[in-house]
């Protein structure tokens, strides 16, 4: 909600997907009757009727959508109306059998599912721009209509496509960001296994072949696909906005889950309103710091408010096993969502369908109907959001910032590095976990940013930097912030090749270290750590010869071939502090290091000695602050706060009751916000 195109509906959004095309239209008036009861103010439709909205090529039929936004209009709910280009018909695939994608080992796929299109298909872009200008046209002026909602979730299926069309668009690509083939050949370090390419037609998708691909290779065409989606969707919004200047255009983005596909960071600027979808794992026995950790980084990108497209009331369809949700653990996710940022609050999906793929994944109206504790917890649901419409457009201000950066998670996890056991997310979330527990603020950034509003910036894993990027947090150091970073960060250049001279080549210097060799360690070995760290403490994953230049040692391996060696630095650089974690600390220990390195940065909690298992998040309006609690633990908590809780409308004198396994919320006076 960062431009002029806003979502103009008052209060928080409630609803979720609805399909009304997969039931008869007497079901659609009990739907509306119901949406009403819930407190259901906006719900996304169309999203996947390309097939009875266009039958033949060419051919629309709008009547069934004309019926469906008239009754939403008639009810007083507002419409975020989809193109439906995530799933083209059958008859555009028997037409266009082309346009189907082929895998990295060449097999060819075939329709029958979703999002079974070739990105860089000219055929089916022309079909999306056509079915998107036909729903612009006709709908522009729609009373129910608040929203575009494009395509849905870009990439989850068909993030990359190997096929010939696909290598001619690469080509495409790389031409644009090298001009001519040696460039290519320079960036690519193509000298080695004979790789040199003479010839643009030479230059192919990374299929499967036999040895380890080239890294560049590799990496510029995990650029190149999240850009090929991004060309899809900024193709659909043009059309849309011909039609309608300021309806504004959302497309649902998937950062916990399909992170490995595209660069949210580029396609923040080119949503009016950025939404997220957010599924728990489960076998995630922390689930509630993944529901904060993504909520942040989409405040992020979005640069304030945001809108939950997508959550599940209960169990998706799609893992091993699929976990209903505990007592109380929907309406905890949901408000720690509009915690984090959400001006919205969506579910996939209204109702539980009865066929299809997705028969058995959980909705608002579940298959036992309303007698079910699912629609009872959906109806107080929405009596909260109703509560807490004030909230709406109010966000939070962090005093750290945590760099996530997708080329920096790209190479990090390509084949043949120092250590497979490499994982961007987990190496984030380690760190995220103790400032979370906290209660501390974290903003995410690009390594590149304005970091001026920080008093510190982490920088858990970041593999490949540019150097913008390193000049910019080295800088961040010298001029009096704090930096810590990460093992086997600042290692390669943007084109991931090796910053020699010693690890971790772009920040030795600001940490005041130098590395000449790396010792990952292998699964289940492990460091004792001694030093400035709490009895017992130990490491995993990997550890590093490191030379002090300038730093001290915080702590040292105390056993194995690195015995003695600093294993956490602290460097006076310039006139700020820069933190080496030259290795993995236990969760205890990487826990201990950050309570100092937060307190040292003068970083405040929310709350001072928050309770364990409280989630306390404050969002700040033009007004008020809202103080967020949420007690994951299940013992409830007692906290000294001044203001009028929301949920209950009650005035808190001096201490607001958090129950168990509930939330409060806080309306506070400015003064203390
Ligand atoms: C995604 C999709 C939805 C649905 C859900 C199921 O988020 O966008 O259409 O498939 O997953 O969890």
């Amino acid at each position: 909600m960062t431009t002029a195109r806003r979502l103009r509906l008052p209060g928080i959004a409630y609803g979720g997907d609805y399909n009304p095309e997969q039931w008869p239209e007497e079901v659609w008036i009990e739907d509306v009757r119901l949406m009403r009861e819930a407190g259901v103010n906006m719900v996304s439709v169309n999203i996947f009727s390309w097939a009875l909205l266009e039958p033949r090529e060419g051919e629309f039929d709008f009547s069934r959508l004309d019926r469906i936004l008239a009754l939403l209009h008639e009810n007083g709910i507002a419409a975020d109306l989809a193109t439906p280009t995530a799933a083209p018909p059958a008859w555009f695939f028997r037409k266009h059998p082309e346009a189907l994608p082929v895998d990295k080992d060449g097999r060819g796929l075939s329709y029958g599912s979703r999002q079974t299109f070739c990105p860089s298909s000219p055929a089916y872009r022309e079909a999306a721009l056509r079915v998107a200008r036909a729903l612009g046209e006709r709908y522009a002026d729609h009373p129910a209509v608040v929203m575009w909602h494009i395509h849905n979730e870009y990439g989850c299926h068909n993030a990359e496509c190997y096929c010939d069309t696909s290598a001619e668009a690469f080509r495409r690509w790389l031409r644009d960001r090298y001009g001519d083939l040696a460039a290519l050949n320079d960036a690519w370090g193509t000298t080695f296994w004979s790789q040199w390419y003479y010839d643009w037609d030479e230059v192919i998708p990374p299929r499967a072949t036999g040895a380890v691909p080239n890294p560049t290779h590799q990496l510029d065409w995990r650029r190149f696909c999240s850009d090929e989606q991004l060309s899809l969707y900024t193709a659909e919004r043009d059309v849309l906005r011909e039609a309608s200047a300021d309806i504004p255009a959302t497309t649902n983005f998937m950062v916990n889950f399909s992170i490995e596909a595209l660069d949210y960071w580029r396609w923040a600027p080119e949503l009016d309103v950025v939404s997220n979808d957010h599924y728990l794992r489960s076998t995630d026995p922390e689930s509630q710091i993944d529901v904060a950790l993504s909520g942040d980084l989409v405040r992020s990108m979005a640069g304030g408010p945001w809108l939950l497209m997508e959550h599940s009331t209960g169990a998706v369809n799609w893992q091993p096993v699929n976990r209903a949700k505990d007592p109380g653990e929907m309406r905890r996710n949901a408000l720690a969502h509009v915690a984090h940022g959400a001006d919205g609050i969506a579910f996939f999906q209204w109702r539980a369908a009865k066929a299809g793929a997705e028969q058995w994944h959980s909705a608002m109206l579940p298959h036992a109907g309303t007698d079910s504790q699912i629609w009872r917890d959906v109806v107080r649901l929405g009596a909260d959001l109703g509560a807490l419409a004030e909230v709406r457009g109010s966000t939070t201000a962090a005093q750290v910032a945590v760099v996530w950066d997708w080329n920096a998670r790209w190479a990090l996890e390509q084949p043949s590095q120092p250590s497979g056991e490499l994982r961007f997310v987990d190496l984030v979330r380690d760190w995220y976990r103790p400032l979370w527990h906290a209660g501390v603020a974290v903003d995410f950034v690009q390594p590149d940013a304005d970091l001026s509003s920080y008093r510190l910036v982490l920088v858990p894993s970041l593999y490949l930097v540019d150097d913008a990027g390193a000049a910019n947090l080295t800088g961040f150091a010298e001029r009096g912030g704090t930096l810590a970073v990460g093992f086997h960060s600042g290692a390669v250049d943007a084109n991931c090749h090796v910053r020699l001279g010693g690890y971790p080549g772009a920040f030795r210097d600001v940490l005041g270290v130098s590395t000449d060799e790396l010792f990952p360690l292998l699964p289940g070995e492990t460091r004792h750590l001694t030093g400035a760290v709490p009895e017992g403490a130990s490491a995993t994953l990997w550890s590093e010869r490191v030379r002090l230049s300038g730093a001290e040692a915080v702590a040292a391996y105390g056993d194995g071939p690195l015995a003695g060696g600093p294993a956490v630095t602290r460097h006076a650089s310039g006139a700020g502090t820069a933190w080496y974690l030259a290795t993995r600390p236990d969760p205890a220990t990487l826990d201990a290091l950050l309570t100092r390195i937060v307190e040292e940065a003068g970083v405040q909690p929310v709350l001072a000695g928050l309770p364990t298992g409280l989630e306390a998040v404050r969002r700040t309006g033009a007004d008020a602050a809202y103080l967020f609690l949420i007690d994951h633990g299940g013992s409830g908590a007692e906290v000294p706060a001044e203001g009028v809780e929301l949920l209950t409308g009650k005035d808190v004198g001096g201490w607001v009751t958090v129950p168990p396994g509930g939330v409060a919320v806080v309306r506070e006076p400015l003064d203390q916000g």
